[in-house]
């Protein structure tokens, strides 16, 4: 008995001057001293060895002992944090969830899927070209030789290292990639970055996106070019949309055309995006010029065709009212978290 209670004062003493202060120590001083095999039960189990007349006040003390040893790893676990981040034991099942934050897809690749969405339905399908082009494709070929004034609505970035090289200005590069492999019919979409010398500001952007179209086969009209517009705008905007052409010019297609929509933003009322005209451009487009056609090797007796380019950044402002243009590429989690449930 007495050397029982010589053990208790020394555990006593070793507890008190134990250091608590990590997951690991306080892990290891439960199982020293409050564990299944640990100094606490040990001691209770010595009490079969204990005269029964002694039972009473040993079975006190050793109550007592196993409070002070309890109290420490209590004090121990609430005075730090990390009765927290402990042992498997120590998991709260019903604490609510640390839930991760939802990503969004960045407006412009949400628009660009709609319009691939759209066309596709009516049987496009995706091509792509290099961003960085040559000269031929986005130009020469385009019907817009050296020195043809047209070249300078496009302020071109140029490639130090070869001056035949340079930063695709429109996506309609690419239709002439696709007509330089393929036979009619081609019925195809090219969404894609562009790059302009512009100076940034909220309305313009030394890059940006467009979607380019481009059908070409036997009979392809005028008609068949306002009816596909109207179906995709009638689709991406609501069946109120209103739409009206202008002629206008472009030296890869003829006749050529650029298509408003009344303004989503106002209502036609008018407003800074339309100018208060209640109309805005969306896209350019037209016949396929025969001249294209044959720079291909394509009968332009036997076919004839259509194509548009449209912005996607314009169409993301009408549908999401983005007034920005530099918003697109900032980065700024608050502008991008609004998209999380668009679609
Ligand atoms: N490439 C023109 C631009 O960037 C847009 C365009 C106009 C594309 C008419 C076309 C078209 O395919 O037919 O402004």
């Amino acid at each position: 008995m007495e050397e029982l209670l010589k053990q208790i004062a020394a555990y006593k003493e070793e507890i008190a001057s134990t250091v608590v202060n990590t997951v690991d120590s306080l892990e290891a001083y439960r199982i020293k001293f409050l564990g299944t095999k640990g100094i606490v039960k040990n001691l209770f189990g010595e009490m079969r060895n204990v005269p029964n007349e002694k039972k009473k006040e040993f079975g006190q003390i050793l109550n007592e002992f196993k409070q002070f040893a309890e109290s420490k790893y209590e004090e121990a676990k609430e005075s730090t944090d990390i009765g927290h981040q402990s042992s498997v034991n120590d998991i709260d099942l019903s604490l609510p969830e640390d839930s991760l934050p939802l990503g969004a897809r960045h407006p412009i690749s949400l628009v660009k899927n709609q319009i691939i969405h759209i066309f596709g339905r009516l049987g496009f399908s995706v091509a792509e070209g290099p961003e960085i082009e040559d000269d031929w494709h986005n130009f020469t070929a385009l019907n817009l030789p050296e020195n043809h004034p047209a070249r300078d609505m496009q302020d071109t970035f140029y490639i130090n290292q070869n001056p035949d090289w340079l930063l695709r200005t429109h996506t309609s590069s690419v239709q002439a990639r696709v007509m330089e492999k393929q036979k009619p019919p081609i019925r195809i979409i090219c969404p894609g970055r562009v790059y302009r010398n512009e100076t940034i500001s909220a309305r313009a952007h030394c890059f940006f996106h467009q979607t380019e179209g481009l059908y070409v086969d036997e009979n392809v009209s005028f008609a068949d070019l306002k009816q596909t517009l109207y179906f995709f705008v009638q689709e991406m905007f609501g069946k109120d949309v209103k739409v009206r052409f202008r002629p206008s010019y472009f030296p890869f297609t003829e006749p050529s055309a650029e298509m408003d929509i009344n303004c989503r933003i106002c209502g036609g009322v008018g407003c800074n995006v339309c100018k208060h005209t209640g109309w805005v451009e969306i896209l350019g487009s037209g016949m396929v010029h025969p001249k294209m056609l044959e720079n291909f090797g394509i009968d332009s007796n036997k076919y004839t065709g259509f194509a548009f380019g449209m912005g996607i950044e314009r169409i993301c402002q009408l549908k999401y009212r983005i007034n920005d243009l530099r918003l697109y590429s900032q980065n700024d989690v608050r502008f991008l978290k609004q998209f999380v449930n668009a679609v």
